[in-house]
């Protein structure tokens, strides 16, 4: 939530703030904002809004060969021009924040009784711990004393005029990392932000204070020791990150998963077989000591924890729990002795999801924590003692496509390793493999669904509510459908089991509550069928999503969309694609922002 760039170079970089801003868009885009060094003096330009709303305001004239910059996404005050980034304290200090300060109003109690402030942020109150510091000590004992003051999560970069070619920089619980350049330095909330200028970064970590101009880059920790961390390359493209053609990242990712999966499982599988190296040497440390599976997740990624978890228990015999990770990390449990804790999250940066690995993972009954996570570089894959990547390349749209596909292909990889200790035998391991490598094809054969489905978003998208119906492992996938549908046209949805509608959603049944129903060919077939008859009887009008042998006809009622999703395990890899689709015409159709949808951001680093 919320996106930082700043650079430090011997040329103008507001080219390379306003760049990285439009990269960093997808984390939040109530507002923008920039501070620059130039003239001896620090000159800010805000605006409510997009980043274009900025970007088209900025004048020729601005040189300067340090900046700072921001895009928010709300969380103390409203969008608004005053609450957004940078702020400024006494037009010596500005800064640009990232995260939550929780004792803010302790600390202005404290220090600034007399102070007016200018925003309803938790963010300013930075800046005017710095310049108080500041006075009497150099800008990165002011910084250091000021994080020594505050509880909350921070990525912060400071500028102080009295230092105009330095940033400082500083990291605890949200994302930050250092590009090298040549006679440029930046700092960036992720990669994408700077991978047109360098594909070497330093990702810094949680209590990391850092020191950059345009030659040198100091780190230090967190009582101000030097310290060296790693320079990594990033194989990331400008290609990954643009929308090459097509109208929306949305669209794009959807389209992208045949290659997505396909990535997800290469080098994985081996003779018909999933080695148990792909989980790296740690796996040693609990593979043969697990007894239960504890999966926590948020959104999206929990809906890949559901299916998860009737896969572990249904095809490998291994006791599973699935919780929603703001839920797991509030609450006390009852920990079976010998649980493996398995982490889903495509960013590796939600906060939630990240503070429930902490809470539990140094607790005597987990025996190993696993994170499934499309990040290589996040905290999450650097705090779980194995990873298992999900190769879906960067994933910009705030609606989670190609992340969710190849979580559930890698689940499946997961599955058949750890089930190898309970009941995945041999032949069920090979019957696995071989599904997982026909994915890539079925799903480019379900994505030709897609005028179909363009053609039932015309009829869909003038609707208030819709209700969405599944079974077993394709319940998650009707959840998620009704997530994609809320999240991008703003209709809203609900999903439920379809056994479940006659104890009380049946009631809201009428001919204006459109019903989607996912209905692979499998052992509830026949009870689903009985399910939608008594949709029927009320006169709803259904929209079913069907394998092609499962003996679905149109009639007056019901629209039939075929799915050749054969009686097997990953078919709700393969229902997932109509669902996504259905939410994204449904959204063009109303004219939303489908990339970047009203409230929302795309990796969650706050509470
Ligand atoms: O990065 P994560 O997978 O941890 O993110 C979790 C959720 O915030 C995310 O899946 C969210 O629900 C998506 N916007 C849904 O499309």
């Amino acid at each position: 939530m919320c996106g930082i760039v700043a650079a430090a170079s011997k040329f103008n970089v507001i080219n390379i703030l306003s760049d990285g801003l439009k990269h960093l868009e997808y984390r939040g885009y109530d507002s923008a904002g920039i501070a620059v060094i130039q003239d001896q003096k620090i000159n800010r330009y805000r605006k409510e809004g997009k980043v274009v709303e900025l970007t088209s305001s900025l004048t020729d004239n601005i040189n300067a060969t340090i900046g700072i910059a921001h895009t928010r996404w709300a969380t103390h005050g409203k969008p608004s021009e005053e609450n957004a980034h940078p702020h400024v304290a006494e037009e010596n200090i500005a800064i640009v924040h990232n995260g939550i300060i929780e004792n803010h109003i302790e600390i202005k109690n404290k220090f600034f009784k007399n102070t007016t402030f200018t925003s309803e942020t938790d963010s300013e109150i930075l800046a005017h711990l710095i310049n108080h510091f500041a006075h009497k000590n150099n800008t990165l004992d002011s910084v250091h004393l000021s994080l020594q003051e505050i509880k909350g999560s921070y990525a912060l970069a400071v500028i102080n005029k009295k230092n105009p070619g330095q940033i400082i920089v500083a990291r605890n619980g949200s994302p930050l990392l250092i590009g090298i350049g040549d006679q440029t330095n930046y700092i960036a909330s992720d990669a994408h932000a700077l991978i047109e200028h360098t594909n070497k970064f330093i990702y810094l970590e949680d209590g990391d204070l850092a020191t950059i101009t345009f030659e040198n880059v100091n780190i230090f920790d967190k009582n101000k020791n030097k310290i060296s961390r790693e320079i990594k390359k990033s194989n990331l493209s400008l290609k990954s990150s643009s929308k090459e053609g097509y109208e929306h990242f949305m669209i794009k990712e959807i389209f992208e998963q045949p290659e997505a999966v396909k990535a997800t499982i290469q080098d994985r599988i081996i003779n018909n077989a999933v080695p148990k190296e792909i989980l790296g040497p740690n796996v040693e440390k609990y593979f043969s000591k697990f007894k239960v599976v504890q999966i926590i997740a948020c959104g999206t990624s929990y809906h890949a924890a559901l299916v998860a978890k009737h896969w572990l228990e249904r095809l490998a015999g291994i006791p599973c729990h699935a919780e929603i990770a703001s839920e797991f990390r509030y609450r006390s449990h009852a920990v079976q002795k010998n649980t493996l804790l398995i982490c889903i999250s495509q960013s590796g940066e939600t906060a939630d999801t990240l503070s429930a690995l902490r809470k539990v993972k140094n607790e005597d009954h987990y025996v190993g924590t696993i994170a499934i996570c499309n990040v290589p570089e996040s905290s999450l894959a650097r705090e779980c003692d194995s990873t298992l990547i999900t190769h879906a390349g960067p994933e910009i749209g705030v609606a989670s496509t190609k992340a969710f596909t190849t979580q559930l292909t890698a689940i499946m990889l997961l599955v058949i390793v750890l089930g190898k200790n309970f009941e995945i035998t041999k032949d069920l391991e090979k019957s696995l493999c071989k599904q997982l490598q026909g994915l890539p094809e079925k799903i480019k054969s379900t994505l030709a669904l897609d005028a179909e489905i363009a053609e039932l978003a015309k009829v869909f998208s003038d609707k208030e509510h819709a209700l969405f119906l599944g079974r077993g492992s394709h319940f998650p996938i009707a959840r998620e459908g009704a997530l994609k549908l809320k999240e991008v046209s703003y209709i809203h949805a609900e999903a439920y089991p379809a056994g479940e509608l006659k104890h009380g959603p049946l009631a809201i049944v009428d001919e204006n509550m459109p019903v989607v129903a996912v209905a692979p060919n499998n052992v509830v077939l026949e009870k689903l069928k009985s399910n939608l008859e008594e949709v029927k009887a009320r006169g709803g009008k259904l929209y079913i999503f069907a394998d092609k042998k499962a003996g679905f006809k149109n009639d007056d009622i019901s629209q039939v969309f075929e799915i050749d999703a054969p009686m097997n395990p990953v078919a709700p890899i393969l229902f997932t694609i109509p669902l996504q689709l259905l939410a994204y015409h449904c959204a063009i159709i109303k004219g939303t922002n489908v990339d970047m949808p009203r409230n929302l951001a795309k990796s969650v680093t706050v509470e």
